[in-house]
């Protein structure tokens, strides 16, 4: 039963009880409805109290019903919201922990509200792209004003509630047991015989409604450039305000109704899903035993190395750190303490949060001091030769069951398992950089990778706020893999006739975060050209444009260098078009006897997003990425790919895929076509009128 009947003191109380967190599912709203008409017909009931049972009062609506038929089955929300404020007998709303989205929606249709403190008070339904929709936007700024309603409804941001204390949202403030104090205000209401207030009657202030609603429009005028959702909510509280409660109401319901169905929504509701999704396991069931992780190891204080450390200390977690030499570590640990110097500079951490956080780093030269950590992660220089040697002294000394975790972009992680006699507690723990600030972590499953390993690792990514991604083993990953054929792509337009700014102009308009060519100098393009070196040999046939070693050769290495795709003034990161790299461009098409040619925005958009949806179809048949949302995971969170179209293989879906490998094929009969050949996958999908996402 997702919902309970009782009688207290003359007092009905209906308790919601659908855990974990009170999602108004079809049998929870339909629990309350029957609630509050057997309150009605009962005339030893004089008023009602909605409580909430365990951590919640009601995060809103239930996800497990999204996109089913129970989501928009009778009793919707908006109904039981109008049974409960229909009550002849008061209802009082006693809120605890969360009440948010709908759940908060229905405490706004009660006559009386008592909270804890420290509970989260939210309408967070802006961040799925959508609005309040079932009277949020009409009640809550009747509640606590224009000016927090606004705020609270276009950000989705939660506010506790002690700080909601003194507006209309709350009558009172619970100061010992919630149930104990919504049963006397519900008493004392009851007996003072009414009327009782309902938000929907209640004047709004006006005060400078037009300013608060013309600074909520301008402040949301550049981050909201694709979303249409804050711009919605923003014009049904402008309605309510302006029109009163009722045409404001109907206007909401036109805005959800619209919202719901807008690409943007759709992309955010899938990013909320595939980050859920990408967290479970097929065959590592959620009830899989996972190792204790108090102490963790990290060997190499690098660029790497020190980041991935900070994002230990910065969950409380302990942290033995290993370099070869003492100036190495030194040169380590000045770099995270200067680090958590800015932070504290900046006021995001007290001085004594920055110090709490560097004592527990505990530096060290010696492996004997990592014997008791629970998980070893390495990050030395990218070599197979210092990875066996680290590997090696990691097996000899790690205590059983310790978990040793390799931060490898390109080495074969079944490689690295065999150097010692312990594969099965060897994963990879692919972070970005800078570890401790990008979201993204590829979790990498080897042949021998134990499940409790993986379970273990995938909850500790929850610890440290990653989004936790499994990959499987292959050369990049399933992000770096697919990059690789997106960089091909803009270096093979270069060759064809665009130049470096140009195409990174179609591309950040597209919403890439940085253009191809802004990224590699961030990144230094002798990266890139040490890994294409390797391909050559590798894989002779997969060809690539020469014009990137050309610029390699020039020195131009990327900010770094002050000098790469761009020229860099010194001491700045503004990109400016380099005339000389123009010139080397053209000079290059001429040495390969290429006739330049415009090439236009959409081509460039077409092949560089393509390339990705491309090489994605093919890392999903070998099975190195489990599903299609996880992909869409890995590009939302660590390449910048335009959140409000929900990752490479979502867009796809939106494009259509017959549409998709149409558009390879066109490209199979351009000059370096030979990269379009479609992946199976993509043909299939193509034939059968399907989608990579479900
Ligand atoms: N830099 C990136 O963007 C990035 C991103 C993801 C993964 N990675 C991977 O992370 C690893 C480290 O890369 P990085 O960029 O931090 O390199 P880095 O050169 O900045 O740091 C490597 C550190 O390891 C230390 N080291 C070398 N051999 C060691 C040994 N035997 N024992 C202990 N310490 C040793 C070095 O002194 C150095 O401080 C590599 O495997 C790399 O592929 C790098």
């Amino acid at each position: 039963m997702a919902v309970h009947y009782t009688i207290r003191d003359g007092v009905a109380v209906i308790t919601l009880d659908n855990p974990p967190v009170n999602g108004l599912g079809h049998s929870t709203r339909f629990g309350i409805v029957e609630g509050i008409e057997r309150a009605r017909d009962d005339a030893g009931v004089g008023a009602v109290v909605l409580i909430g049972a365990g951590k919640a009062f009601s995060g809103g609506a239930d996800i497990t019903e999204f996109n089913t038929p129970k989501a928009t089955q009778e009793p919707t929300l908006a109904t039981v919201i109008k049974a409960v404020e229909g009550s002849d007998k008061p209802v009082v709303a006693a809120i605890h922990a969360i009440a948010m989205g709908g759940g908060l929606e229905l405490a706004l249709g009660a006559h009386y509200r008592v909270a804890s403190r420290g509970a989260q008070i939210a309408l967070p339904e802006v961040k799925l792209g959508l609005l309040p929709g079932a009277g949020g936007t009409q009640r809550l700024p009747r509640a606590v004003g224009v000016r927090t309603a606004l705020n609270m409804i276009v950000s989705g941001t939660p506010v506790l509630s002690e700080r909601l204390a003194d507006t209309a949202l709350f009558d009172e403030m619970a100061e010992g047991d919630l149930l104990d104090a919504a049963v006397r205000l519900a008493t004392r209401v009851a007996a003072s015989g009414g009327p009782h207030p309902k938000l929907r009657d209640r004047e709004m202030d006006q005060t400078n409604a037009d300013g608060l609603i013309q600074s909520a429009r301008d402040g949301i005028a550049v981050s909201a450039k694709h979303f249409p959702a804050p711009h919605k909510c923003i014009d049904a509280i402008e309605k309510g305000v302006k029109e009163g409660f009722e045409r404001g109401l109907a206007f909401e319901r036109e805005c959800f109704l619209f919202l719901v169905q807008t690409p943007e929504s759709r992309a955010l509701r899938h990013a909320f899903f595939s980050e859920r999704a990408a967290s479970k396991i097929a065959d590592v069931p959620s009830n899989t035993p996972v190792r204790t992780i108090a102490r963790i190891g990290v060997v190499g204080a690098g660029t790497m190395g020190g980041g991935i450390a900070m994002n230990f200390v910065n969950a409380g977690l302990p942290v033995v750190l290993l370099e070869t030499n003492q100036d190495a570590l030194d040169r380590g640990l000045a770099t995270i303490r200067r680090h958590y110097e800015a932070q504290a500079k900046k006021g995001k951490l007290t001085p004594e949060q920055a110090g709490e956080r560097m004592r527990l780093i505990q530096p060290t030269l010696d492996y004997a001091d990592l014997a008791q950590a629970d998980l070893i992660v390495e990050a030395v220089f990218e070599d197979l030769g210092v990875k066996e040697q680290v590997f090696r002294r990691l097996d000899e000394i790690a205590r059983p069951g310790a978990i040793l975790a390799s931060n490898t972009s390109t080495l074969d992680l079944n490689k690295i398992a065999a150097f010692t006699r312990r594969p099965g507690d060897v994963v990879g723990m692919h972070f970005f950089s800078p570890a401790n600030v990008m979201k993204l972590l590829e979790v990498v499953r080897g042949e021998q990778t134990a499940k409790d390993v993986l379970a273990t690792v995938m909850q500790l990514a929850k610890k440290i706020r990653k989004t936790a991604v499994v990959s499987g083993v292959c050369d990049g990953f399933i992000g770096n893999r697919m990059i690789e054929q997106y960089l091909r792509q803009a270096l093979f337009m270069l060759e064809e006739g665009a130049l470096p700014a140009q195409i990174d102009r179609a591309i950040e308009a597209f919403g890439f975060a940085m253009g191809p060519f802004r990224m590699s100098d961030l990144a230094g393009n002798d990266i890139g050209w040490a890994i294409r070196k390797r391909r050559y040999v590798e894989q002779p046939d997969m060809r690539y444009s020469g014009v990137a070693d050309k610029l390699c050769e020039m020195g131009r290495f990327g900010q770094k260098t002050g000098a790469g795709w761009y020229d860099y003034e010194a001491g700045s990161r503004e990109a400016k078009p380099s005339q000389t790299v123009d010139d080397m461009i053209v000079a290059y098409s001429g040495e390969r006897g290429v006739e330049r040619r415009q090439i236009g925005d959409d081509e460039i958009v077409e092949r560089l997003v393509l390339s990705l949806v491309n090489e994605g179809a093919k890392i999903l048949e070998e099975g190195i990425a489990a599903k299609a949302s996880d992909i869409d995971m890995v590009y939302l969170s660590g390449y910048g790919f335009p959140l409000w179209r929900g990752g490479p293989m979502f867009h796809a879906d939106t494009l259509g895929l017959a549409n998709v490998e149409r558009a390879m094929r066109k490209y199979a009969q351009q000059p370096n076509g030979e990269a379009w050949q479609p992946a199976a996958r993509v043909a299939e999908l193509a034939a059968s009128n399907g989608r990579f996402n479900h």
